[in-house]
């Protein structure tokens, strides 16, 4: 692709900001990952306009921006809808449910694994995906849209959640910051944050924690617990109901 195209594509704003992420490591190919997010900011997706971008700013070889690139789920191939809908199949979600939210979900959106319900560009449209474990296993099942957590799920749930964001609604996550959308998101992933920083900062400050992911350092404060200070020390012991 030419230079000119990816002027139009990365205009000047990108541009600065990839210049930002570059300038925030010692070595400019440090900035790798959080400019392929900057690209899905832009595009939804990493074309392969968004590999030369990177490869051109990094001083990189196509090649070792394409490898990058295919190696992690993150960075998406082919255009994403305006929201990612992640559906932990992992053991103990799938065992939980996960993998009947997965079915469900996919028969009632009538898409698969990386694909688009509606138009990518389109408002309400969603790509599916199977996810592994998302680290929420206390709060199983779960998934996430644009990486922020919904917990314990069910089929009605996640069809009702999907259903809401088909209609333009952003239904608010169990936990962490306020949903935008894939782009919002990537942007964020990439380190930059909406203008009004500080009201945004406040909303992330909402609950980020769950009852069941504390129960363990509760415990371990009630019990008198701490960590063994060396490899050979004996863990304490278990008090048995
Ligand atoms: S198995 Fe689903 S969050 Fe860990």
């Amino acid at each position: 692709m030419s230079t000119e195209s990816q002027v139009q594509l990365f205009d000047e704003d990108v541009v600065a900001k990839a210049q930002e992420l570059i300038a925030r490591y010692p070595q400019s190919r440090s900035a790798l990952l959080p400019m392929l997010h900057l690209v899905q900011s832009v595009q939804g997706y990493v074309s392969q306009e968004g590999v030369d971008f990177c490869a051109r700013q990094l001083d990189l070889s196509e090649a070792e921006v394409g490898a990058v690139v295919t190696f992690y789920t993150m960075y998406k191939r082919r255009p994403c809808g305006e929201h990612l809908v992640s559906v932990c199949t992992n053991t103990l979600c799938a065992a939980l449910g996960g993998d009947a939210i997965y079915k469900k979900l996919s028969e009632h959106l009538g898409v698969g694994h990386e694909e688009v319900a509606g138009e990518p560009g389109e408002q309400g449209s969603i790509m599916l995906e199977h996810a592994e474990c998302l680290a929420a296993c206390d709060l199983a099942p779960v998934l996430q849209v644009n990486y922020e957590y919904y917990d314990r799920q069910t089929t009605e749930s996640a069809v009702e959640l999907v259903d809401a964001l088909r209609r333009g609604e952003k239904p608010a996550p169990t936990r962490g910051a306020p949903l935008t959308d894939f782009k919002g998101a990537e942007r964020q992933l990439a380190g930059f944050f909406p203008e009004d920083e500080q009201i945004y900062r406040s909303e992330v400050d909402g609950p980020s924690q769950a009852v069941e992911t504390l129960r363990g350092a509760q415990l371990a404060a009630e019990r008198g617990w701490t960590a063994p200070v060396a490899e050979d020390a004996p863990l304490p012991e278990v008090e048995k109901k």
